[in-house]
């Protein structure tokens, strides 16, 4: 399940063929490693606005390096512009003013956050140029380079202290496939959020749910959120039995093995994590299916049990669960969409609608939700697993090279995602659909 092509552009020969005949030159993205700095180098602030004068604190909360002043001869590994000030199209001219000059000064996969106001919460002009932001971030995304990402994060008024696990998210490596990417923050009302005595185990005694966790990105959302502190119970269909419970095992975490269609299967969930666990805090749905046919050829057995599966059963559980009061105060509901829901794709409409329905879940919840809880999804772009190793050649290689990074993503950057929603320092990232898909060209 490596990509071969892109071990072949670090050969004498490949770099010869991607110099020569401009071939896409995907580059080995930086990944996290437990127990290392969060950001390894420092990150310029700039901008005026609600943000500027809290940033460098809020970063060292994180024991990130910030500076606001820019030395000729200074690199960075990352940019932050509070563009929150920013009430006009003229004054849209700070953006181009702040990042031209550094552009040239970053080290190799840098990020950049640029801060805003929800457009649909201010009027006017104002709200021409926050939702200029857009623009703005998705094209310097694309033309960044180095395995750089670009994010614009709309911070209502009054969340201002809510962004710090945001920003910790995307100036770290965690983010090395998102990009392009539009993030809210306290949209939904939330604004408060919860202490962190330890940010490297946000999740320290949280009970995390995870469908499908046997394999692929289940298996590394398992590692992730138990690397962070959470106890993780997993979820697979019997036949994956041994590998869940070994994956578990290590883990120190806890099993249940059943069909997440099963007409029982939603109480089942409930009665066990209430029982044995007192309940549950974070909730992923993972578990999903693909079932290929064009639509003059999709019989009803296809487009039932990719329905069933990907979107009717979390959210009959997630309903359950709600109802039973399993979920703790405070907790998270995940959903696993895709960018199959949003872009399309030829042979997907029982897929295709089943993933966007998980977004239409994320977003009737969003507002419904009380003490505390929050649902939010993340859209998976070409992530390399056993899904998409079934995916034939020529394609497979179309839905790689496709997008901002040149190179498929891995389990991993999905998985981080999901840990950034989980944190308890996350309760006004709400409603959220992020797209863990490298900038994919495909769809908005
Ligand atoms: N791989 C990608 O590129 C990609 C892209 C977009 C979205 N996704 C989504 O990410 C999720 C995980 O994908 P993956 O690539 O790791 O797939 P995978 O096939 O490797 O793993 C899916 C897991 O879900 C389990 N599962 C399937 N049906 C189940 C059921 N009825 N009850 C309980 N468990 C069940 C499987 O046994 C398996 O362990 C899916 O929802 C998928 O649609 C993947």
């Amino acid at each position: 399940m490596s990509d071969r092509y892109q071990g072949f552009t670090q050969s004498p020969l490949g770099k010869l063929l991607v110099k020569n005949l401009g071939l896409p030159a995907p580059m080995q993205l930086d990944r996290y490693v437990d127990g290392a700095p969060l950001v390894d180098g420092t990150v310029l602030v700039g901008g005026c606005g609600r943000l500027a004068e809290s940033l460098p604190g809020l970063l060292d909360t994180l024991g990130i390096a910030s500076t606001q002043t820019f030395a000729e001869d200074a690199r960075f590994k990352g940019l932050v512009f509070d563009a929150t000030g920013l009430t006009s199209a003229a004054e849209l001219e700070a953006l181009r003013a702040f990042f031209a000059p550094v552009m040239r000064k970053l080290t190799s996969c840098p990020r950049v956050v640029v801060l805003g106001t929800p457009p649909e919460l201010v009027e006017g002009s104002e709200r021409v140029a926050q939702r200029a932001l857009e623009g703005f971030t998705r094209s310097l995304g694309k033309e960044i380079g180095h395995g750089g990402t670009v994010q614009v994060v709309y911070v209502a008024e009054g969340a201002e202290a809510a962004a710090t696990s945001t920003l910790g998210f995307l100036l770290s490596p965690k983010s090395a496939y998102v990009s392009g990417q539009v993030v809210r923050i306290g949209a939904h009302g939330t604004t408060e959020v919860p202490a962190v005595t330890d940010w490297t185990k946000p999740l320290t005694g949280k009970v995390a749910l995870v469908t499908g966790a046997s394999r692929g990105i289940g298996e590394q959302i398992a590692r992730v959120l138990h690397r962070d502190g959470a106890t993780v119970v997993g979820v697979d269909v019997p036949q994956a039995a041994s590998e869940l419970q070994a994956l578990m095992a290590e883990l120190e975490g806890d099993w249940l093995t059943l069909d997440i269609t099963g007409k029982d299967a939603p109480q089942r969930i409930a009665h066990h994590l209430k029982e044995k666990h007192g309940g549950v805090d974070v909730v992923v749905h993972n578990a999903g299916i693909t079932r290929d046919k064009k639509l003059a050829n999709m019989d009803e057995s296809r487009w039932a049990s990719v329905i069933a599966v990907n979107l009717t059963a979390p959210e009959l559980i997630t309903r359950e669960l709600l109802d039973q009061g399993v979920v703790n105060e405070g907790g998270s509901i995940v959903g696993v969409a895709s960018i199959a829901g949003i872009a399309g794709n030829v042979g997907q409409t029982n897929y295709a609608a089943s993933k966007a329905g998980v977004i239409g879940f994320v977003d009737s919840l969003a507002d419904e939700l009380e003490d505390g809880i929050t649902i939010n999804a993340v859209a998976p772009g070409f992530i390399i697993t056993a899904m998409t190793a079934a995916v034939p050649f020529a394609t497979r290689e179309v839905g790689q090279r496709l997008n901002a990074m040149s190179q498929g993503g891995l389990p991993v950057d999905v998985a981080e995602t999901i840990a950034w929603f989980a944190n308890p320092a996350s309760s006004a990232v709400n409603g959220n659909v992020v797209r863990v898909c490298g900038q994919m060209m495909l769809g908005a």
